[in-house]
């Protein structure tokens, strides 16, 4: 069945929604639009338009239904974004990362949040970063996926306006100013997120491969399993590449808030087309409800405005243009294994 949204009116806290077209009005919509607005909860979002059931706003509408979540609609440092290798600029300030893991590993629990595989670091063995376009240190709070039903999609990010089939997001947040990262979220300089793209191969990468053997990610299956990992090595997420690209954006959920400053590994890691298949697998409902499948779950990329996106890539042409026409001449040169 189509559903058309024509108009939606939001006026102040007591929000009046306004639907024209044909849309399956169920009871909790109804129930959601006419309570004043405190009832509208933190969960009340989604990627996709529900099969069946209730309204749940999609990316569109999530600036518009709750006016804690404003920004997602209204903010002009939102994330993800398109990134255009050719805007990027060289930073010769920006300083290699720095991953504290102090030699030890983490253990973490791994769980289907009916919207990411997410896993959640344990407090007993701390992993921060420093360095690149950070001036404080912070902590690894998250580890989160994005993939996509087909391999053309699933990340949020694109580069030059193409998409990888995922992207892992590790979510970290200052410890230094905030004692935690609920606080950090909605503060300056509160988040680094730094992210990985994810591509489809014969090989895989020894840390994915943890968390999407069959084994470990069957165990997930439906909304709100979790379960635990040991042993997990951090730095074995990451790719072997120093090169980098960063810009200053928001969270990619709600409330989207714009305290995150994003860093994007100039390589992706590979995931089996096996594990890709087992992903897509997950649920997004619990196993009482219809399978929904959780993939496709990121956002649309928003408009980079008059941001600037930077890179520690030294893109510079050898020695000999003149200063006058190197702008000209600048182009970074993408790895090229992102863009096979
Ligand atoms: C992370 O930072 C905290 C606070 O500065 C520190 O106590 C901890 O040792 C650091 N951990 C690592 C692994 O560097
Ligand atoms: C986070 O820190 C704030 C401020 O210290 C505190 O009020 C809040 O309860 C903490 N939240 C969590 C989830 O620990
Ligand atoms: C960037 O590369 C150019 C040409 O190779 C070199 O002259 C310059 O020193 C490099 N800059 C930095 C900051 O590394």
């Amino acid at each position: 069945m189509e559903i058309v949204w024509e108009v939606l009116f939001l006026l102040q806290a007591n929000f009046i929604v306004c639907i024209s077209g044909r849309l399956p009005i169920s009871s909790s919509f109804v129930w959601s639009a006419q309570q004043n607005s405190p009832k509208i909860h933190e969960g009340w979002w989604a990627y996709k338009e529900v099969v069946q059931g209730s309204f749940v706003p999609v990316p569109s509408f999530w600036g518009l239904v709750n006016s804690a979540w404003n920004l997602c609609s209204v903010g002009k440092r939102q994330s993800p974004v398109n990134i255009e290798t050719s805007h990027m600029i060289f930073d010769p300030f920006l300083t290699p990362l720095r991953i504290n893991t102090g030699g030890r590993k983490v253990s973490g629990t791994m769980y289907n949040t009916g919207r990411h595989v997410s896993l959640r670091l344990d407090k007993d063995h701390l992993v921060n970063v420093s360095g690149g376009p950070m001036t404080y240190s912070h902590r690894l709070e998250e580890v989160r996926l994005h993939f996509g039903s087909e391999d053309s999609q699933g990340s949020e990010h694109l580069l030059n306006g193409q998409a990888f089939s995922g992207e892992v997001q590790l979510i970290h947040y200052n410890h230094e100013l905030y004692t935690n990262v609920t606080e950090a979220a909605k503060s300056p300089n509160g988040l680094v997120v730094v992210s990985i793209f994810i591509k489809v191969s014969d090989s895989s990468n020894p840390f994915l491969n943890r968390m999407l053997n069959r084994d470990t990610i069957t165990r997930i299956t439906y909304k709100n399993d979790a379960y635990l990992l040991q042993g997990l090595n951090i730095e074995e997420l990451y790719p072997e590449t120093s090169s980098f690209i960063t810009y200053d954006g928001s969270m990619t959920i709600p409330p989207c808030y714009e305290t995150a400053s994003w860093i994007i590994m100039n390589k992706p890691v590979y995931i089996t087309r096996m594990q890709m298949h087992s992903l897509r697998l997950l649920s997004q409902n619990q196993p009482s409800q219809i399978f929904l499948s959780m993939s496709d779950n990121f956002r649309p990329v928003q408009p980079l405005n008059n941001r600037c996106i930077r890179t520690n890539i030294n893109f510079s042409l050898q020695g000999k243009d003149c200063p006058n026409n190197r702008a000209q001449k600048l182009q970074y040169r993408v790895n090229e294994w992102l863009l096979k």
